[in-house]
């Protein structure tokens, strides 16, 4: 595992997204949602813990009426790298079964959260799982996402609820973080 660097006012060695420019996405992510679900009764899944600053504005900027179900995923351990393996330690709510999901995580990386969940929630009986994403990488550029915020490189990045061992969460913006050997 990558170490962190400890102290510092900037903990970012880059910034690949500040605040007004993600901003302007979500708004637009937003107004898209609005125009294209205006028929769904839309039920938000922001996954929890990365998705949730995302989703918490996401949702603001959806002119809809809505419902909330957050639901809980893990795959990354402390790492920099994926776990391999997908865990809900929420399991399934009964409550998903009829509902018209729309998850919203922070990035789509190996794309197994998202796809994993989607089959859990519609074996639950959800009646459709739509999937929206802040970030895609690179290599994941082929994995499907109904809503995609940015395309950004195969860099780990964290800030604007992505985390590096469970920090940097509040970041506003988007960047690669620094290690401790920079
Ligand atoms: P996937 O299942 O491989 O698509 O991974 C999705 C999850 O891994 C996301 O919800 C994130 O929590 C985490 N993740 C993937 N890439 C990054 C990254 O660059 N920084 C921080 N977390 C990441
Ligand atoms: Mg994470």
């Amino acid at each position: 595992m990558a170490a962190i660097a400890k102290s510092g006012v900037n903990p970012l060695s880059e910034i690949l997204l500040d605040r007004e420019t993600i901003q302007a996405r979500v708004r637009a992510l937003g107004s898209q949602i609005t125009r294209e679900l205006a028929h769904t009764p839309l039920c938000i899944a922001p996954l929890l813990d990365g998705g949730m600053i995302f989703a918490a504005d996401l949702m603001r900027e959806i002119d809809l009426p809505l419902t909330l179900l957050p639901l809980k995923a893990s795959s990354y351990g402390d790492g920099t790298i994926s776990s391999g393996s997908v865990t809900l330690p929420w399991g399934v709510p009964e409550s998903v079964r009829g509902k018209e999901l729309l998850l919203v995580d922070d990035i789509l990386d190996t794309g197994r959260t998202l796809q994993t969940l989607k089959e859990q929630l519609l074996t639950a009986g959800a009646l459709s799982v739509r999937t929206c994403v802040l970030l895609r990488k690179e290599y994941s550029k082929g994995l499907p996402a109904d809503y995609i915020g940015f395309d950004i490189p195969d860099k780990f990045v964290v800030g604007y609820g992505l985390d590096l061992a469970g920090l940097y969460r509040n970041l506003p913006c988007v960047g690669i973080p620094k290690l401790e050997s920079e």
